[in-house]
Parts: C-alpha cells; structure tokens; sequence
C-alpha cells in the first residue's frame, strides 16, 4: 500500500514539476522584488492517518476519476502550491478534463477550510450580513457537500453520473480499502458510495496537512520567532483602520498565542469592483458577467432565495495563508502578482485608470450593481488626484509581512 502510495503522489507532483511550475504562478512585475517562493513540501503523515483519512488521500490524488481521465482534485489542488494551481493554465482559470475545455473562476486553496462556517450570517459593523460557506460563492455548507461538485462539473472532472463514478472506483486499485471501510456491499449502493467518497475526501482535507499553522507568521505568535523590522511593519499596515485595514475582513488576532485564531478571513462577502479579466474564454461574451452571491445556487438542493440585488458583485473573503503560493489571486486570477494585488487595493480608487483599461471603473459589474461596491471606508475612501490609500514602500511593507503567511518555516 505504501508503495503504492507513493506511486500515486509522485506521479502527481511530477506532472507541475516536468512542466515548470515556477514559470507559471506568479508573473513577477519588475518592481514586485517578489521571488518565487519555493513550493510548499507538504507530509501527509500517512502512517498516522486514520483508514477514512488515507482513502480521501487517496481518492483525492487519483486521476483516474475524471471523463476522459487524467484529472484528480490535485490537478487543480496542488499541495506544492498550496493546493491551489487551476491544472498548470496561465489563464487565472482552471482547465478542466476535456481539452480547450476553461472553468470561469480561479481555484482556491483547500487549505485551513476545516473550520470554515455553513453558510449563513453574522453582525459586522451593527449589520447582519452573508457569511460562510465554500466555493467564491458559498454555495456549498461543508466541505462533504463540496467534494461533490468537482465530479460532475462538465468543465471539471465531468462524469456523466454517480453510478459512472463509483464505477471507476469499484475497480481500482483501492476498492479493497474502500469495502473495508465503508462494507462490503457499498459499491451496490452508488449514492450510499458517493456519500462514502465525499466524507473520506472531508476527513482527508480535516487533517493537518491541509490546516499546519507552521508558518513564520504562527512561530512568532506562539513566541517562538521575532518578525523583521519590515514584516512588522507590514503587519501594522495591515491591521491599523486608517492604512490597510485589511484585517477587517482578513482577520487576525494578534492578542492570541493560538494561529487558530487568525485565519485571515471572516468569511463575510464583499464586492471589490475587481477588474474584468479578458484572458478568461467566457469573458469574450460582453453580456457575462459572474455576479457571485446574488447567483448563488446551494447544493444542498435548497431553493435558492429571491435574487438580492444587493449581493451581486460579491465573493467571499478568501483566507491569506499560504498567499505567496497561491497566485493568480482574486475570483477571476485577474492578478499574476502578488504585488498587484496589494496595490489594486491602495490606488483603485486614486489611479482608476491603472486597473480599468478601458476606463470604466468596475468594469466586471454591471452599472446597477456599482452601488455594491465599498467606497467609504478604508483602503477604499479616496477620489482620483489624492494620495494613495498606501505608498510603493507601505505596499511593499506588506507583501513582505504576507510572505510570513507561507507554511513550512523552520524557525
Ligand atoms: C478543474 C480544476 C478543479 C478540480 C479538478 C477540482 N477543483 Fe476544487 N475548485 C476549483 C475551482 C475553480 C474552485 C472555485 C469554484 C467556485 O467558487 O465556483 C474550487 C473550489 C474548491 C473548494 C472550496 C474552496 C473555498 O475556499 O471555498 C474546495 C474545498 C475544493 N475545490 C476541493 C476540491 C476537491 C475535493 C476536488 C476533487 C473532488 C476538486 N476540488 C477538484 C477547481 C478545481
Ligand atoms: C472589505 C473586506 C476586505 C478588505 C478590507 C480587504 N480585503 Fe482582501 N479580499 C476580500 C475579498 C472579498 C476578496 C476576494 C475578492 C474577489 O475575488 O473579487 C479578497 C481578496 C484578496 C486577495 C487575493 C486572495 C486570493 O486568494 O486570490 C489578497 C492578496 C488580498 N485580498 C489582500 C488584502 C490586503 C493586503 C488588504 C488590505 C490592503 C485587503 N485584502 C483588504 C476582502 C477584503
């Protein structure tokens, strides 16, 4: 089994390593200073996985799940890059089973999601609004309901059905591990066997792997390693209401000696007027627009609410681990760089022109939902001829504190 194991892990992690996985993720703007991190080398702990554990594991790395195989969820979920990676495209969208065959949104980390929230409500600011879930939509309430998607997108793994998925698996090379797991008769009962699938895949993502909080970041909250100058000052920039005031919504307690604590994200939506992407094939049709919450579907079966106007133009707040690894960034990876993405934030609203080609500030939103985007509070008060929000030093301030968000540091 073991042996095995291997096999299937390295037969993953060679396919971005043949075709140059540092010449892909981050397209580095000449004055970023931003180096490719180096990938993420993530220990599975096999031996110490529980049985349910080690099938998500391996569940999750087999390409043989997709129609016409070659695509597992670590096609896209690449734990060198932090299980991000949208199949190797340099489109900011992922490539799905089929070829020439593009989703429309850019895959997010899988990482420290264990806690994420259902999808619901919380009071931010004395208002009661969206908050939880996964995907960039919250479509999805636990990590069980999401591992179904995947499967059966056509522009993703694309299987026709559940009882062709199962099928797949009944006949490969762990069906044995799967009926002593989940009974001998399982495979009899496909929707019993989806059910077995989506909570091994969960389990397998619960485990800390995925959830490490060994990064520089970590080390120093639990005392354990001292920021640089210039880190903490990024972080300051970061939390202080009047510069970044990015931790309103990328949340970090700096109080707690448990990173736990700060998992970059509330999970609350917001509409950052992010600019339309044109590398995204879909994008060509001028009457697309992906508008997330206010088109959100649950999976769950539920009936979807009245449509909201007032939640189109949102998505959720992604976490920040891990974000040196995990570029192209935004919904619609419209930003290769880091550093573009830190400065979208400090100069959209001084230098519109500098983020919206063509002049038309929000330019993925159409003109009734501008209104749902921030323009008040901070970073996003200013009007065009003042100062940035933050200057070249202060953006750089805080690209260097966010690399203290990758795992792996060795104190
Ligand atoms: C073709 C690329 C691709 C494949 C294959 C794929 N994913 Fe994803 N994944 C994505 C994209 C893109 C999103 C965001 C989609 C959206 O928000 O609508 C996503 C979202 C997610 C999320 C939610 C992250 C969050 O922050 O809410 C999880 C968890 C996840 N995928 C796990 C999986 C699992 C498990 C599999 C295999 C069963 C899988 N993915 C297969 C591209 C992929
Ligand atoms: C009002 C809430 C809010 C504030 C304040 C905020 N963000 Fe964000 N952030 C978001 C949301 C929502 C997204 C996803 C937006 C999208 O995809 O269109 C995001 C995305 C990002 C991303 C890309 C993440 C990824 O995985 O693609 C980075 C990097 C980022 N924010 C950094 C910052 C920094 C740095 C600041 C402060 C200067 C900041 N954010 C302030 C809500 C916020």
């Amino acid at each position: 089994m073991v042996h095995m194991r291997r096999k299937l892990l390295s037969l993953v992690l060679a396919v971005p390593a043949a075709t140059g996985i540092f010449s892909c993720f981050l397209t580095v703007s000449p004055s970023a200073q931003e180096k490719p991190a180096p990938g993420l080398a993530v220990d599975f702990d096999e031996p110490n996985l529980t049985p349910r554990e080690r099938l998500g594991m391996r569940l999750f790395f087999d390409t043989r799940l997709s129609e016409p195989a070659g695509q597992a969820c670590a096609s896209c979920h690449d734990p060198s890059r932090a299980f991000t990676g949208n199949n190797n495209t340099t489109i900011g969208v992922a490539l799905g089973s089929r070829p020439g065959v593009f989703g429309t949104r850019d895959t997010p980390t899988a990482m420290y999601l264990a806690a994420a929230p259902r999808f619901g409500s919380i009071v931010k600011d004395g208002k009661r609004v969206p908050a939880g879930g996964l995907f960039w939509d919250g479509r999805a309430d636990t990590l069980e309901d999401q591992a179904r998607g995947p499967f059966f997108n056509a522009l993703e793994m694309n299987n026709p059905d559940t009882p062709a998925l199962i099928a797949k698996i009944a006949t490969g090379p762990y069906a044995a591990e799967f009926h002593r797991v989940w009974g001998d008769d399982i495979f009899d009962k496909p929707d019993a066997a989806l059910d077995a699938v989506t909570a091994s895949i969960a389990a397998f993502e619960r485990t800390r792997a995925f959830q490490p909080f060994t990064s520089k970041f970590d080390y120093v909250m639990r005392g354990q390693a001292k920021f640089t100058e210039q880190e903490q000052r990024g972080l300051g920039l970061f939390t202080i209401r009047q510069k970044g005031n990015c931790a309103s919504c990328h949340i970090v307690d700096e109080a707690s000696r448990d990173p736990a604590k700060s998992l970059f994200t509330d999970f609350t939506y917001h509409a950052l007027g992010t600019p339309r992407s044109m590398r995204i094939p879909k994008n060509t049709d001028a009457s697309f627009n992906d508008l997330g919450l206010c088109d959100r579907v649950p999976m769950s079966g539920a009936k979807p609410p009245a449509k909201d106007a007032a939640q189109c133009g949102l998505f959720k707040t992604p976490t920040l681990r891990n974000i040196a690894l995990t570029g192209p960034y935004m919904h619609n990876g419209i930003f290769d760089s880091l550093r573009d993405a830190v400065a979208f934030y400090a100069t959209r609203d001084t230098d519109p022109k500098k983020w919206y080609p063509d002049g038309r500030k929000f330019n993925d939103l159409p003109a009734q939902y501008h209104a749902n985007v921030d323009v008040e509070t901070p970073p996003y008060q200013r009007r065009p001829g003042q100062r940035p929000q933050l200057n070249d030093e202060e953006i750089d301030d805080i690209v260097v504190f966010l690399r203290t968000l990758t795992d792996g540091y060795k104190p």
